[in-house]
């Protein structure tokens, strides 16, 4: 069985928890986009593992964990993450790094982080890992890929190119230091020797003859997709299952299943629409309960109740074949909690089932809702279904038929053991 993971809301949804415990029985793990934008958390045997951009699954011995062709990597924070993980005591024996992956160069991080302190309107707030201007060079074919690092000749001759224009950019649109040749020659020396252990040669050769089951790891969530999220404050690669392929170099038919992980609530990092947001008191019990604060920038997390119009959606342009649902045990102290069923324009009071693809409208949107009881019941110990409450079977029965999937998975805590495995 192939199956994605993919987040189903704005990212944070506890994809790290969920890929932890389907890698056990996976042979393959293969990230396929975003960077070390990403922060992914795995409690295992009471030790807290944060990753970024290295698979969730290396935690198992004997797996193959791709870093795959559709991520992009900052040497500098890949080094610094190994080293963590390593202090750990992590085995990197499986770990693979794909040579077509991008890199990401010091002058990307350098406008990416120039861009989000100087921007007046329109900022994104992005973790300032140089994940745009990284995809930006990729896609207008001046970026550099793990491959280029090993081939002197080849980066020379790529660097006559790109780096006149990066100059060119950093001084005259930015304000920003320009870059010897001699510069970055030295930093992809360096990180050359550090990635070389782990960089996949022969690929090709073990994908012509994969016969075990894969894992395909997203990171971020549908409505942070370039194409298909919150445009313009999204990331930049298409965390959706269609992402699976290209970002993997494995096609539509290796894929069996979609797993969207959400939260029994929404949370968002950044700037950027959010219907069913809290800027009250509930949404800070919920920040404090779910210790909603980023893995990879300690921001504080915007909270608000399970937005069932964005789920649908992420249904249906996210792929996803079912849903495991996070964190439902935050609710176990709530007298009620709330889904919105659909949104409402206060311009002319239209109503919106579907979510509206046009963000600058969201302002005007206001969630409609349906309230159940809550369980007020301590649910983390439970590992049946049958076992749950019934206010929270019926909270998820809901959720089901609102957004149009099974739920197949719901978390309780964040530990592996915390996991409850649904049969539809
Ligand atoms: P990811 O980026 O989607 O992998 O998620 P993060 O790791 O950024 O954030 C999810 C946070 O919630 C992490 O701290 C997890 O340990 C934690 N977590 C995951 N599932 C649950 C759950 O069911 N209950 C609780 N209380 N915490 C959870
Ligand atoms: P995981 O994988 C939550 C958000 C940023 C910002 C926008 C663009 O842990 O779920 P970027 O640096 O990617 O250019 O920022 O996307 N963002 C995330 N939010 N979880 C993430 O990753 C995120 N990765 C990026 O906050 O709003
Ligand atoms: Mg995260």
């Amino acid at each position: 069985m192939n199956t994605v993971v993919v987040g189903a809301q704005w990212g944070d949804e506890g994809k790290a928890k969920i890929t932890d415990i389907l890698a056990e029985k996976a042979d393959v793990i293969i990230r396929y986009q975003g960077g070390c934008n990403a922060g992914h958390t795995v409690v295992a045997n009471n030790i807290t593992y944060k990753f970024h951009l290295i698979p969730s699954g290396i935690l198992y011995k004997n797996k193959i964990c791709v870093i795959g062709p559709g991520t992009v990597i900052m040497p500098e924070y890949f080094e610094k993450e190994h080293q963590e993980l390593l202090n750990q005591g992590v085995d990197f024996s499986g770990l693979r790094i794909s040579p077509l992956a991008s890199i990401t160069m010091p002058y990307h991080t350098d406008i990416d982080g120039f861009s989000e302190d100087n921007a007046q309107k329109g900022k994104i707030g992005t973790t300032k890992k140089g994940i745009g201007p990284t995809y930006t060079d990729k896609i207008a074919r001046i970026g550099l890929k793990v491959q280029d690092l090993f081939d002197i000749e080849t980066l020379n001759e790529k660097l006559d190119i790109i780096l006149p224009l990066k100059n060119k950019q950093l001084q005259e649109v930015y304000g920003l230091k320009p870059y010897t040749k001699e510069q970055i020659l030295n930093y992809c020396h360096k990180y050359s020797e550090i990635l070389a252990p782990y960089v996949w040669f022969d690929w090709q050769t073990f994908f012509e003859e994969i016969d075990g089951s894969v894992l395909f790891e997203g990171a971020q969530g549908v409505m942070l997709d370039v194409d298909y999220g919150t445009y313009p404050f999204v990331t930049s690669s298409n965390p959706i299952a269609g992402g699976a392929c290209t970002g993997s170099g494995l096609g539509p038919k290796m894929i069996d299943e979609v797993i969207g992980v959400a939260k029994a609530y929404v949370t968002r990092v950044g700037e950027g629409p959010f219907v069913t947001e809290l800027n009250d008191e509930t949404g800070m019990k919920i920040q404090s309960i779910g210790h909603e604060f980023g893995v990879t920038t300690g921001r504080p997390r915007r909270c608000g109740w399970f937005d069932a119009v964005t789920m649908r959606y992420a249904v249906l342009v996210g792929g996803l074949t079912s849903v495991a649902l996070t964190k439902l045990d935050v609710f176990d102290t709530f007298d009620n909690i709330k889904i919105c069923y659909a949104y409402e324009d206060t311009r002319d009071g239209a109503i919106y089932k579907n979510y509206p693809t046009n963000v600058f409208i969201h302002k005007y949107l206001k969630p409609l809702y349906e309230t159940f009881e809550g369980w007020r019941q301590d649910i983390t110990s439970i590992r049946t279904y049958e076992d749950l409450p019934e206010n929270c079977k019926k909270y998820i029965s809901r959720v089901e038929e609102l957004i149009g999937a099974p739920v197949s998975i719901i978390s309780v805590g964040p530990d592996r053991e915390q996991t409850i495995f649904k049969v539809s």
